[in-house]
């Protein structure tokens, strides 16, 4: 795996619980972060990707005793799902770990050494919440519940303790040196209160159950989940082996997290860090969460949206498309089949599969290849000029994870390119100028293929089937300067049949 020996940057998404099936919420993550990664690649650059399943702490230890059967095989089951959802959402070459892989145990024992000088032993008592795997203080718990809702029970335990309460200037000053460390703004803010309010030590061990990773030289004791969690992100660099090499990739590193564990990413992982002497990552990126009608989703209420029966019924780029379009990366929303239905029919099949089809079926009808002049009108000129700089415009955006932003720079050609048709009427050119009629088609393979380009990493089988259809390698942003010249292209199939 050539990108993980020598990588530019790394992107990762959660790595997610186990204890439940995947749904479109850990689908949206790990999409968000491909998208990510593969326009980065496209770019040139190297990039180490990293997901994978959190396969320890005692609510996996429950479900698998709920399932009868031991918590290795049920973790190896389960881990497997996520596994297919990888596959299934198309995620680029990526590091798949888990948690209860040996590389991990070894590079979470090594790290927790690391800590040492922050740790010591205590007695714990408290309100642990299992469903979030966390302690809540006395005044959240309201009814038995925790602020989220779960379950909450007693706890007493001998346990180590992190001295989180000394990191809280040093944080802060962290957050104001970097003010891109955490997005968006108004969740860095949120952050900020949090940790000006005062942050306690913070229990890092349990001894009350044995599925995690032992304590280094203290029997009985393993680690608290969300430590063991975190160090996933080192332990895929190869931690902790070339040290050098992990702070290296973790500087130009960007976390995307669902904003609910936010805290433990900006909070807790960068104190961890700097207690080990370790680089902190360049930025934690939290998205929102998509709720079903209104409703949160939820196993018990039975309205969780499954991402295998979503990709079966719409096919997976129009859901890729879909799940970036609908709102803006960072916000919540309400997912919808029909707003889903209705954006395959009006922006991919009206929009950009028109575009595509009509254009390159009139290709096809000069013989399959244009005689390039090069001698463009200024609309011609307006809409080549637009197509070549559409990649820089995106850049930015997909640069602070505005991808809905890139998503309309790329809609914004599409518009374009279509009225430029309905302005130019190539169907008359073909009968008075057909000079004019290749400038015009010439102009208009550009605009596609630089819309191609730009929603390669949204929808990467719907584009290669463009370039394809255009003989484009499609492999690299490079190739968007290249010139169009004489280029033979196959007759196009509709890219969204309307009806299966
Ligand atoms: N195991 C921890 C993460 C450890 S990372 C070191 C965990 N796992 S999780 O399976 O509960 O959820 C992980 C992520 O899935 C969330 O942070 C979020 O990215 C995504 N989502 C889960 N449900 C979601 C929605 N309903 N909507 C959008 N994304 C959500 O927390």
């Amino acid at each position: 795996m050539a990108w993980r020996k020598n990588c530019d940057s790394m992107i990762t998404t959660p790595i997610y619980y186990i204890n439940g099936d995947p749904h479109i919420g850990h689908a949206y993550a790990s999409i968000a972060a491909d998208i990510i990664v593969r326009f980065k690649r496209l770019d040139g650059e190297k990039v180490h990707f990293s997901t994978g399943t959190d396969e320890h702490g005692i609510k996996v230890a429950r479900s698998a005793e709920n399932a009868g059967i031991g918590v290795r095989e049920f973790s190896d089951q389960a881990s497997q799902k996520f596994r297919e959802m990888s596959s299934a959402v198309n995620l680029t070459d990526h590091d798949f770990i888990r948690t209860t892989e040996e590389r991990h145990r070894k590079s979470a024992q090594a790290f927790w050494k690391l800590l040492e000088n922050d740790i010591y032993k205590g007695a714990y008592s408290g309100w642990y919440s299992a469903r979030d795997e966390e302690y809540v203080t006395a005044e959240d718990v309201v009814d038995g519940k925790s602020p989220s809702g779960a379950t909450v029970e007693w706890m007493e335990e001998e346990s180590f303790f992190f001295r989180l309460s000394a990191y809280q200037n040093r944080l802060l000053e962290h957050y104001e040196k970097y003010p891109e460390f955490i997005a968006p703004i108004s969740r860095r803010n949120e952050v900020i209160a949090f940790v000006k309010s005062g942050l306690k030590d913070l229990s890092i061990s349990r001894n009350k159950f044995d599925w995690g990773i032992p304590v280094p030289d203290s029997e009985g004791h393993i680690m608290y989940v969300w430590i063991d969690a975190l160090v996933n992100y080192i332990t895929s660099l190869g931690f902790p082996n070339d040290l050098r090499r992990v702070s290296e990739a973790m500087s130009n590193c960007i976390h995307i997290v669902g904003k609910e564990i936010l805290r433990f990413h900006a909070v807790y992982w960068p104190a961890f860090l700097m207690s080990a002497g370790i680089t902190l990552p360049k930025r934690i990126f939290a998205h929102g969460w998509w709720t079903r009608d209104g409703q949160k989703m939820s196993k018990s209420v039975g309205n969780v949206v499954d991402p295998f029966a979503m990709i079966t019924e719409y096919g997976l780029d129009p859901l890729r498309y879909f799940l970036f379009r609908e709102i803006r990366f960072g916000e919540d929303g309400d997912f919808s089949e029909t707003t889903l239905r209705k954006r395959i029919s009006y922006d991919l099949a009206n929009d950009l599969g028109n575009l595509v089809q009509r254009v390159l079926a009139f290709i096809q009808k000069l013989g399959g290849s244009l005689t390039v002049n090069y001698d463009f009108s200024i609309k011609e000129k307006e809409l080549y000029a637009l197509s070549r700089n559409l990649v820089e415009r995106m850049r930015p955006l997909i640069e602070k994870q505005n991808l809905h932003g890139a998503l309309d720079c790329a809609w914004e050609l599409i518009a374009e390119s279509n009225k430029f048709v309905s302005d130019m009427k190539p169907w008359e050119l073909a009968k008075t100028d057909v000079a004019r009629l290749n400038c015009v088609l010439t102009a208009l393979c550009e605009s596609i293929r630089a819309i191609s380009f730009g929603l390669a990493p949204f929808m990467p089988d719907t584009t290669r089937k463009i370039f394809d259809f255009m003989n484009v390698d499609g492999k690299s942003f490079t190739e968007v300067e290249r010139d169009f010249t004489n280029q033979r292209c196959n007759p196009p199939v509709p890219l969204f049949p309307r009806e299966k």
